[in-house]
């Protein structure tokens, strides 16, 4: 069952397989992931901290290994919330949820003492909070900190949450009440957050569940040059198509980007186009363009803008891309960006056996000569 959640309708539920994969983040060492009961020492020994729990409402003190089994075995279910683990170095060091209060939904999280001060809650909750948007329908975050929890400000400020209002709380742990600021942050300021790029016809976005079904209906046909399908969009059905924009929410931003690529003039989806980190400094740079689409030079200038933003965002040394040896179109875009040829090979796509490939390798130096003598019109923003 797809994630349907809308803020403003009553009783929606998340997918329970929204956090069965791991969902990454900038830092290697840092995931979200599923929740489970064998998570309950972990959980307990983390909020058993008083200046953990003094910052949450509804953990008491002291918590003990029997108030995390209870919450396991009654809370946790609760279809109507999202809630993740938060992993450094794959221990469990925290959590990040999403419950429903009052009509609205709230995030949620903390991390253990240990690991406060290294920048981990702002990397993972802001994942979360990307995740969130991009895998459902949820229209807007809310969140309720403490007038004296300093850090918590912050991280939702650099997330982007406006302060919207002032409330007294119960605080379980300090048995008193608390004065809390409430900050939202909604659809239209998350996504004017997100890395887009601009070319002359073309706007490039990551992708979201409001695109599933466009998504779904874009392959008219099979890919055929792709640079030759790491990254391949193979999503002729609904259910690939949720899948592809599940993992594209799911990678660690900006090692990997996955945009899909709209025509400015009618807003039609006609391709898309990502990159994937490789090795240390060098990306894979995958794409597609529509069939009926092709013959316009619309993909060398959503590739060379990419590239550009591979370079910036992605912190790349280098950037390789193939193409079935056949497939004369796809190397056209790949030399026209200014890719040298590497040699030849079988590629294996994401689908099917394996395909006799050309391998290209674009470094920074080079791209930045080449882009002297032939600029192109785009403009990046990382949002
Ligand atoms: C809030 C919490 C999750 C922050 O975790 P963290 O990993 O240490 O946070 P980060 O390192 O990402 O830092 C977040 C911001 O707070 C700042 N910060 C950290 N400690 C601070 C302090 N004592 N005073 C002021 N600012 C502080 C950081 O500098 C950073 O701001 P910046 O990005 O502008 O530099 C963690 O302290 C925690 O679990 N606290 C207890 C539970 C809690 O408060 N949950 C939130 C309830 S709303």
């Amino acid at each position: 069952m797809p994630p349907q959640h809308d803020v403003s309708s009553s009783g929606p539920s998340f997918a329970p397989s929204l956090f069965a994969e791991d969902c990454l983040t900038a830092s290697p060492a840092v995931r979200l992931r599923r929740l489970a009961p064998a998570d309950a020492p972990a959980i307990a020994e983390g909020l058993s901290d008083f200046e953990v729990a003094r910052n949450l409402g509804r953990v008491p003190h002291p918590y003990t290994l029997a108030d995390a089994e209870a919450w396991f075995a009654g809370p946790a279910q609760d279809p109507d919330a999202l809630r993740a683990g938060l992993s450094v170095n794959g221990a469990l060091a925290g959590m990040v949820s999403l419950d429903p209060v009052g009509g609205a939904m709230q995030l949620g999280y903390w991390l253990a003492k240990p690991f406060w001060g290294r920048g981990i809650a702002t990397q993972a909750v802001g994942a979360f909070v990307d995740f969130a948007f991009a895998a459902t329908r949820l229209g807007a975050v809310e969140a309720l900190h403490m007038v004296d929890n300093p850090a918590s400000g912050r991280l939702l400020r650099r997330l982007g949450f406006a302060p919207c209002g002032v409330t007294r709380e119960r605080s379980l742990a300090r048995r008193a009440t608390v004065e809390h600021t409430l900050s939202r942050l909604t659809r239209a300021d998350w996504t004017a957050r997100q890395p887009a790029i601009e070319t002359a016809r073309l706007s490039l976005r990551t992708p979201t569940t409001a695109d599933v079904e466009e998504t779904a209906r874009l392959p008219a046909d099979r890919p055929v040059g792709l640079a030759t399908a790491q990254t391949a969009a193979m999503i002729g059905q609904l259910d690939e198509a949720r899948a592809f924009i599940l993992r594209a929410a799911r990678e660690p931003r900006p090692a990997n980007l996955r945009l899909l690529m709209r025509l400015k003039e009618t807003g039609a989806l006609v391709g898309t186009i990502g990159w994937r980190a490789a090795e240390p400094g060098v990306v894979d740079l995958g794409f597609w363009l529509g069939v009926d689409h092709r013959g316009r030079g619309l993909m060398t200038e959503a590739a060379r803008a990419a590239i550009e933003a591979a370079f910036r965002w992605g912190a790349a040394d280098a950037v390789r891309t193939s193409c079935r040896a056949t497939d004369w179109a796809t190397r056209q875009v790949i030399i026209r960006c200014g890719f040298q040829w590497e040699g030849s090979g079988l590629v294996r796509p994401t689908s099917g056996g394996p395909v006799a490939a050309d391998q290209f390798r674009l470094d920074r130096d080079t791209f930045l000569s080449f882009r002297e003598w032939t600029p192109a019109a785009f403009h990046l923003s990382a949002g």
